[in-house]
Protein backbone atom coordinates (compact mmCIF):
# COMPACT_ATOMS: atom_id res chain seq x y z
CA UNK A 1 0.00 0.00 0.00
CA UNK A 2 1.51 2.85 -1.04
CA UNK A 3 0.11 6.07 1.21
CA UNK A 4 0.63 9.81 -0.12
CA UNK A 5 -0.94 13.17 1.80
CA UNK A 6 -1.04 16.19 0.42
CA UNK A 7 -0.29 18.72 3.07
CA UNK A 8 0.24 22.25 4.40
CA UNK A 9 -0.73 24.31 7.07
CA UNK A 10 -1.60 27.40 4.71
CA UNK A 11 -4.99 26.66 3.57
CA UNK A 12 -6.49 27.14 -0.01
CA UNK A 13 -3.23 26.04 -1.75
CA UNK A 14 -5.25 23.26 -4.04
CA UNK A 15 -4.69 20.61 -2.11
CA UNK A 16 -7.98 19.41 -2.51
CA UNK A 17 -7.67 20.04 -6.28
CA UNK A 18 -4.60 18.23 -6.64
CA UNK A 19 -6.08 14.94 -4.73
CA UNK A 20 -8.58 14.79 -7.10
CA UNK A 21 -7.04 15.24 -10.21
CA UNK A 22 -4.02 13.45 -9.48
CA UNK A 23 -7.04 10.28 -8.10
CA UNK A 24 -8.34 10.83 -11.85
CA UNK A 25 -5.05 10.51 -13.60
CA UNK A 26 -3.57 7.36 -11.35
CA UNK A 27 -7.16 5.98 -12.28
CA UNK A 28 -6.77 6.60 -16.05
CA UNK A 29 -3.08 5.02 -15.63
CA UNK A 30 -4.77 2.20 -14.63
CA UNK A 31 -4.07 2.16 -11.08
CA UNK A 32 -6.71 1.58 -8.36
CA UNK A 33 -6.95 4.42 -6.09
CA UNK A 34 -8.47 4.84 -3.11
CA UNK A 35 -8.89 8.50 -1.72
CA UNK A 36 -9.97 9.35 2.14
CA UNK A 37 -11.10 12.90 3.01
CA UNK A 38 -9.95 13.49 6.34
CA UNK A 39 -10.62 17.29 6.44
CA UNK A 40 -13.88 17.55 7.93
CA UNK A 41 -14.51 20.63 6.00
CA UNK A 42 -15.14 17.94 3.52
CA UNK A 43 -14.98 19.78 0.49
CA UNK A 44 -13.12 16.58 -1.41
CA UNK A 45 -16.32 14.73 -1.20
CA UNK A 46 -18.35 17.15 -2.60
CA UNK A 47 -15.85 17.50 -5.25
CA UNK A 48 -17.02 13.81 -6.13
CA UNK A 49 -20.28 13.53 -4.97
CA UNK A 50 -23.46 15.28 -5.88
CA UNK A 51 -26.30 16.94 -3.09
CA UNK A 52 -28.36 14.21 -3.00
CA UNK A 53 -26.28 11.37 -2.34
CA UNK A 54 -24.27 13.71 0.69
CA UNK A 55 -27.55 14.32 1.83
CA UNK A 56 -27.72 10.51 2.14
CA UNK A 57 -24.39 10.02 2.95
CA UNK A 58 -25.24 13.01 5.68
CA UNK A 59 -28.62 12.46 7.61
CA UNK A 60 -29.94 13.70 10.87
CA UNK A 61 -28.13 11.80 13.30
CA UNK A 62 -25.70 8.85 12.59
CA UNK A 63 -23.31 8.81 9.64
CA UNK A 64 -22.69 5.60 9.42
CA UNK A 65 -20.89 5.61 6.05
CA UNK A 66 -18.41 8.18 6.44
CA UNK A 67 -15.04 8.47 7.77
CA UNK A 68 -16.53 9.65 11.03
CA UNK A 69 -19.47 6.72 11.60
CA UNK A 70 -15.78 4.26 11.18
CA UNK A 71 -14.75 5.97 13.94
CA UNK A 72 -17.72 6.58 16.18
CA UNK A 73 -17.53 3.57 18.35
CA UNK A 74 -13.92 4.86 18.97
CA UNK A 75 -15.30 7.75 20.15
CA UNK A 76 -17.87 6.55 21.76
CA UNK A 77 -15.28 4.49 23.98
CA UNK A 78 -17.89 0.75 22.87
CA UNK A 79 -15.42 -0.28 20.51
CA UNK A 80 -12.81 -0.46 17.62
CA UNK A 81 -12.75 1.11 14.10
CA UNK A 82 -15.36 -0.14 12.01
CA UNK A 83 -15.38 -1.56 8.37
CA UNK A 84 -15.42 1.41 6.62
CA UNK A 85 -18.07 2.39 3.64
CA UNK A 86 -16.36 2.80 0.58
CA UNK A 87 -18.41 5.17 -2.04
CA UNK A 88 -17.84 3.87 -5.55
CA UNK A 89 -17.07 6.82 -8.05
CA UNK A 90 -16.02 4.67 -10.90
CA UNK A 91 -14.55 0.91 -11.07
CA UNK A 92 -10.69 2.23 -10.14
CA UNK A 93 -11.75 5.10 -7.62
CA UNK A 94 -12.87 4.18 -4.22
CA UNK A 95 -13.95 7.23 -1.81
CA UNK A 96 -14.21 7.38 1.99
CA UNK A 97 -16.23 9.86 2.47
CA UNK A 98 -15.37 13.15 4.70
CA UNK A 99 -17.59 14.39 7.55
CA UNK A 100 -18.30 18.04 8.83
CA UNK A 101 -18.45 15.86 12.23
CA UNK A 102 -15.13 14.61 11.96
CA UNK A 103 -13.72 17.71 14.21
CA UNK A 104 -15.26 15.45 17.03
CA UNK A 105 -12.64 13.18 16.65
CA UNK A 106 -10.38 16.08 17.32
CA UNK A 107 -9.99 15.79 20.76
CA UNK A 108 -10.05 12.12 21.55
CA UNK A 109 -6.76 11.81 19.41
CA UNK A 110 -5.39 15.00 21.79
CA UNK A 111 -6.24 13.21 24.65
CA UNK A 112 -4.80 9.41 23.56
CA UNK A 113 -1.44 10.76 22.23
CA UNK A 114 0.53 11.15 25.61
CA UNK A 115 -1.36 8.47 26.86
CA UNK A 116 0.72 6.31 24.42
CA UNK A 117 3.60 6.50 26.50
CA UNK A 118 1.97 4.46 29.15
CA UNK A 119 1.32 1.39 27.01
CA UNK A 120 -2.48 2.21 27.11
CA UNK A 121 -3.41 -0.18 24.30
CA UNK A 122 -6.72 1.74 24.33
CA UNK A 123 -4.45 4.58 23.39
CA UNK A 124 -2.63 3.14 20.62
CA UNK A 125 -6.44 2.14 18.34
CA UNK A 126 -7.14 5.81 19.11
CA UNK A 127 -4.17 7.02 17.27
CA UNK A 128 -4.25 4.60 14.50
CA UNK A 129 -7.79 4.18 14.08
CA UNK A 130 -7.13 6.17 10.41
CA UNK A 131 -4.43 3.82 9.65
CA UNK A 132 -6.44 1.04 10.17
CA UNK A 133 -9.40 2.14 8.18
CA UNK A 134 -7.13 2.42 5.18
CA UNK A 135 -5.93 -0.88 5.80
CA UNK A 136 -8.86 -2.59 5.61
CA UNK A 137 -10.66 -0.59 2.33
CA UNK A 138 -7.15 -1.22 0.53
CA UNK A 139 -7.35 -4.51 1.39
CA UNK A 140 -11.31 -4.39 0.15
CA UNK A 141 -10.50 -2.74 -2.94
CA UNK A 142 -7.19 -4.48 -3.86
CA UNK A 143 -5.90 -0.81 -4.20
CA UNK A 144 -2.94 0.17 -5.56
CA UNK A 145 -2.46 3.67 -3.65
CA UNK A 146 -4.10 5.64 -1.17
CA UNK A 147 -4.48 9.54 -1.16
CA UNK A 148 -5.21 11.41 1.44
CA UNK A 149 -6.85 14.68 2.13
CA UNK A 150 -6.64 16.95 5.24
CA UNK A 151 -7.59 20.31 6.07
CA UNK A 152 -4.99 23.16 6.78
CA UNK A 153 -3.74 22.86 10.14
CA UNK A 154 -1.29 21.12 12.44
CA UNK A 155 -3.86 19.52 15.07
CA UNK A 156 -4.78 16.02 15.62
CA UNK A 157 -6.42 15.03 13.60
CA UNK A 158 -3.68 15.84 10.57
CA UNK A 159 -1.26 14.62 12.79
CA UNK A 160 -3.24 10.79 12.92
CA UNK A 161 -3.97 11.36 8.96
CA UNK A 162 -0.06 11.58 8.33
CA UNK A 163 0.87 9.27 10.40
CA UNK A 164 -1.08 6.89 8.12
CA UNK A 165 0.95 7.87 4.81
CA UNK A 166 4.42 7.09 3.75
CA UNK A 167 5.05 10.20 1.41
CA UNK A 168 4.04 13.93 1.85
CA UNK A 169 3.27 16.22 -0.88
CA UNK A 170 3.69 19.72 -0.23
CA UNK A 171 1.23 22.26 -2.08
CA UNK A 172 2.22 25.91 -2.21
CA UNK A 173 1.36 29.17 -3.71
CA UNK A 174 4.08 31.99 -4.22
CA UNK A 175 3.29 34.05 -1.30
CA UNK A 176 4.54 35.03 2.37
CA UNK A 177 2.15 32.41 3.78
CA UNK A 178 3.32 29.65 2.25
CA UNK A 179 6.70 30.47 2.91
CA UNK A 180 5.75 30.81 6.59
CA UNK A 181 3.81 27.53 6.53
CA UNK A 182 7.00 25.25 5.48
CA UNK A 183 8.23 27.04 8.51
CA UNK A 184 5.75 25.61 10.61
CA UNK A 185 4.75 22.37 8.37
CA UNK A 186 8.95 20.50 8.62
CA UNK A 187 9.53 21.21 12.07
CA UNK A 188 5.98 19.70 12.51
CA UNK A 189 6.18 16.83 10.93
CA UNK A 190 9.75 16.04 12.37
CA UNK A 191 8.04 16.28 15.59
CA UNK A 192 5.09 13.77 14.80
CA UNK A 193 8.05 11.56 13.18
CA UNK A 194 9.95 11.33 16.33
CA UNK A 195 6.78 11.34 18.79
CA UNK A 196 5.28 8.32 17.16
CA UNK A 197 8.81 6.36 16.87
CA UNK A 198 9.26 7.15 20.91
CA UNK A 199 5.45 5.58 21.31
CA UNK A 200 6.18 2.62 18.88
CA UNK A 201 8.44 1.58 21.43
CA UNK A 202 5.67 1.19 23.99
CA UNK A 203 2.93 -0.10 21.57
CA UNK A 204 1.41 -3.47 21.56
CA UNK A 205 2.89 -6.29 19.20
CA UNK A 206 -0.41 -7.61 17.79
CA UNK A 207 -2.02 -4.57 16.19
CA UNK A 208 -1.69 -2.95 13.38
CA UNK A 209 0.36 0.02 13.12
CA UNK A 210 1.66 3.18 10.74
CA UNK A 211 5.03 3.65 10.67
CA UNK A 212 4.76 7.26 10.97
CA UNK A 213 7.48 8.02 7.93
CA UNK A 214 5.65 11.02 6.59
CA UNK A 215 8.85 11.23 3.91
CA UNK A 216 8.52 14.65 1.94
CA UNK A 217 8.26 13.58 -1.60
CA UNK A 218 8.54 17.39 -3.10
CA UNK A 219 6.18 20.58 -3.41
CA UNK A 220 4.03 21.64 -6.24
CA UNK A 221 4.07 25.60 -6.95
CA UNK A 222 0.22 26.41 -7.50
CA UNK A 223 0.86 29.62 -9.67
CA UNK A 224 -1.94 32.56 -8.71
CA UNK A 225 -4.16 33.67 -11.14
CA UNK A 226 -1.53 36.47 -12.46
CA UNK A 227 -4.39 38.66 -14.17
CA UNK A 228 -6.57 38.95 -11.14
CA UNK A 229 -3.62 39.19 -8.44
CA UNK A 230 -0.64 41.52 -8.25
CA UNK A 231 2.37 41.60 -10.67
CA UNK A 232 3.98 39.18 -11.77
CA UNK A 233 7.58 40.18 -9.53
CA UNK A 234 5.77 39.80 -6.50
CA UNK A 235 5.64 36.10 -7.06
CA UNK A 236 8.85 36.04 -8.14
CA UNK A 237 10.44 37.15 -5.04
CA UNK A 238 8.75 34.42 -3.21
CA UNK A 239 9.31 31.85 -5.93
CA UNK A 240 13.23 32.42 -5.55
CA UNK A 241 12.75 31.49 -1.99
CA UNK A 242 10.77 28.04 -2.15
CA UNK A 243 13.81 25.74 -2.58
CA UNK A 244 16.17 26.95 -0.24
CA UNK A 245 13.11 27.11 2.56
CA UNK A 246 11.72 23.91 1.57
CA UNK A 247 15.85 22.45 2.08
CA UNK A 248 15.89 24.15 5.25
CA UNK A 249 12.55 24.14 6.80
CA UNK A 250 11.05 20.54 5.53
CA UNK A 251 14.14 18.56 4.83
CA UNK A 252 16.58 19.84 7.75
CA UNK A 253 19.82 20.56 5.68
CA UNK A 254 22.28 22.38 7.22
CA UNK A 255 23.65 23.29 3.82
CA UNK A 256 21.44 24.69 1.46
CA UNK A 257 22.17 24.02 -2.64
CA UNK A 258 21.24 27.33 -4.40
CA UNK A 259 18.74 26.28 -7.01
CA UNK A 260 15.52 28.00 -8.91
CA UNK A 261 12.30 26.57 -8.86
CA UNK A 262 13.20 25.04 -12.55
CA UNK A 263 15.78 23.02 -11.68
CA UNK A 264 14.71 22.10 -8.55
CA UNK A 265 14.91 18.31 -8.05
CA UNK A 266 12.52 18.93 -4.81
CA UNK A 267 9.63 20.62 -7.21
CA UNK A 268 7.19 18.22 -8.67
CA UNK A 269 5.18 20.62 -10.35
CA UNK A 270 4.52 24.89 -11.04
CA UNK A 271 1.00 24.11 -11.81
CA UNK A 272 -0.93 26.78 -14.10
CA UNK A 273 -4.10 28.36 -12.51
CA UNK A 274 -6.79 26.82 -14.96
CA UNK A 275 -8.99 29.97 -14.61
CA UNK A 276 -12.56 29.30 -15.54
CA UNK A 277 -11.70 25.35 -16.63
CA UNK A 278 -11.66 24.90 -12.75
CA UNK A 279 -15.39 25.95 -12.26
CA UNK A 280 -16.16 24.06 -14.95
CA UNK A 281 -14.93 21.29 -14.15
CA UNK A 282 -16.48 21.50 -10.29
CA UNK A 283 -19.55 22.51 -12.08
CA UNK A 284 -19.65 19.09 -13.94
CA UNK A 285 -18.24 16.71 -11.33
CA UNK A 286 -15.43 15.38 -13.75
CA UNK A 287 -11.57 16.66 -13.88
CA UNK A 288 -10.55 19.17 -16.04
CA UNK A 289 -8.94 17.08 -18.51
CA UNK A 290 -12.21 14.70 -18.78
CA UNK A 291 -14.39 17.98 -19.76
CA UNK A 292 -16.39 17.47 -23.40
CA UNK A 293 -17.68 19.93 -25.50
CA UNK A 294 -21.12 19.27 -24.02
CA UNK A 295 -19.73 20.64 -20.75
CA UNK A 296 -18.98 23.82 -21.98
CA UNK A 297 -15.16 23.33 -23.03
CA UNK A 298 -14.91 24.50 -26.92
CA UNK A 299 -12.24 25.97 -28.70
CA UNK A 300 -9.53 27.02 -27.05
CA UNK A 301 -11.02 25.51 -24.00
CA UNK A 302 -10.97 22.07 -25.21
CA UNK A 303 -6.86 22.29 -26.37
CA UNK A 304 -6.57 23.80 -22.59
CA UNK A 305 -8.23 20.97 -21.09
CA UNK A 306 -5.78 18.33 -23.27
CA UNK A 307 -2.55 20.90 -22.33
CA UNK A 308 -3.96 19.95 -18.80
CA UNK A 309 -3.95 16.51 -19.07
CA UNK A 310 -0.61 16.24 -20.23
CA UNK A 311 0.19 18.28 -17.16
CA UNK A 312 -1.25 15.95 -15.00
CA UNK A 313 0.25 13.34 -16.29
CA UNK A 314 3.97 14.68 -15.85
CA UNK A 315 3.09 15.67 -12.18
CA UNK A 316 2.14 12.13 -11.59
CA UNK A 317 4.89 11.17 -13.52
CA UNK A 318 6.92 13.17 -10.69
CA UNK A 319 4.76 12.10 -7.87
CA UNK A 320 5.22 8.15 -9.04
CA UNK A 321 9.34 8.27 -9.33
CA UNK A 322 9.18 10.01 -5.79
CA UNK A 323 7.27 7.21 -3.91
CA UNK A 324 8.49 4.36 -5.61
CA UNK A 325 5.83 4.05 -7.92
CA UNK A 326 5.93 2.22 -10.90
CA UNK A 327 3.97 3.79 -13.84
CA UNK A 328 2.80 1.51 -16.81
N1 LIG B 1 -4.75 24.85 -10.59
C1 LIG B 1 -5.86 25.57 -10.29
N2 LIG B 1 -6.43 26.38 -11.21
C2 LIG B 1 -7.53 27.10 -10.91
N3 LIG B 1 -8.13 27.10 -9.72
C3 LIG B 1 -7.62 26.32 -8.76
C4 LIG B 1 -6.47 25.51 -8.99
N4 LIG B 1 -6.19 24.84 -7.84
C5 LIG B 1 -7.13 25.20 -6.95
N5 LIG B 1 -7.99 26.09 -7.49
C6 LIG B 1 -9.13 26.74 -6.82
O1 LIG B 1 -8.63 27.37 -5.64
C7 LIG B 1 -9.52 27.20 -4.56
C8 LIG B 1 -8.81 26.50 -3.41
O2 LIG B 1 -8.42 25.20 -3.84
P1 LIG B 1 -8.52 23.93 -2.88
O3 LIG B 1 -9.84 23.86 -2.22
O4 LIG B 1 -8.06 22.76 -3.66
O5 LIG B 1 -7.40 24.35 -1.81
P2 LIG B 1 -7.08 23.61 -0.44
O6 LIG B 1 -5.62 23.81 -0.20
O7 LIG B 1 -7.58 22.24 -0.46
O8 LIG B 1 -7.92 24.49 0.57
P3 LIG B 1 -8.17 24.15 2.14
O9 LIG B 1 -6.89 24.54 2.81
O10 LIG B 1 -9.33 25.01 2.51
O11 LIG B 1 -8.44 22.69 2.24
C9 LIG B 1 -10.71 26.39 -5.10
O12 LIG B 1 -11.72 27.28 -5.47
C10 LIG B 1 -10.15 25.71 -6.35
O13 LIG B 1 -11.15 25.47 -7.33
MG1 LIG C 1 -8.87 21.29 0.90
Amino acid sequence: MKTIAFFNNKGGVGKTTLVYHVAWTFADLGFNVLIADFDPQANLSSMFLDEDRLAELWPDGAHPDTVLGAVTPILRGVGDVAEPHIEEIVDSIGLLVGDLGLSRFEDKLSQNWPRCLDRQEDAFRVLSAFYRMLHTAVATRHADIVLIDVGPNLGAINRAALLSAEHVVVPLAPDLFSLQGLQNLGPTLRDWRQGWKERMDKAPDDLTLPSGAMIPAGYIVLQHNIRLNRPVLAYAKWMKRIPGEYQRSVLGHQSIRQTNLDNDPNCLAQLKHYRSLMPMAMEARKPIFHLKPADGALGAHSSAAQQCGKDFRKLTKAIADKCGIKLP
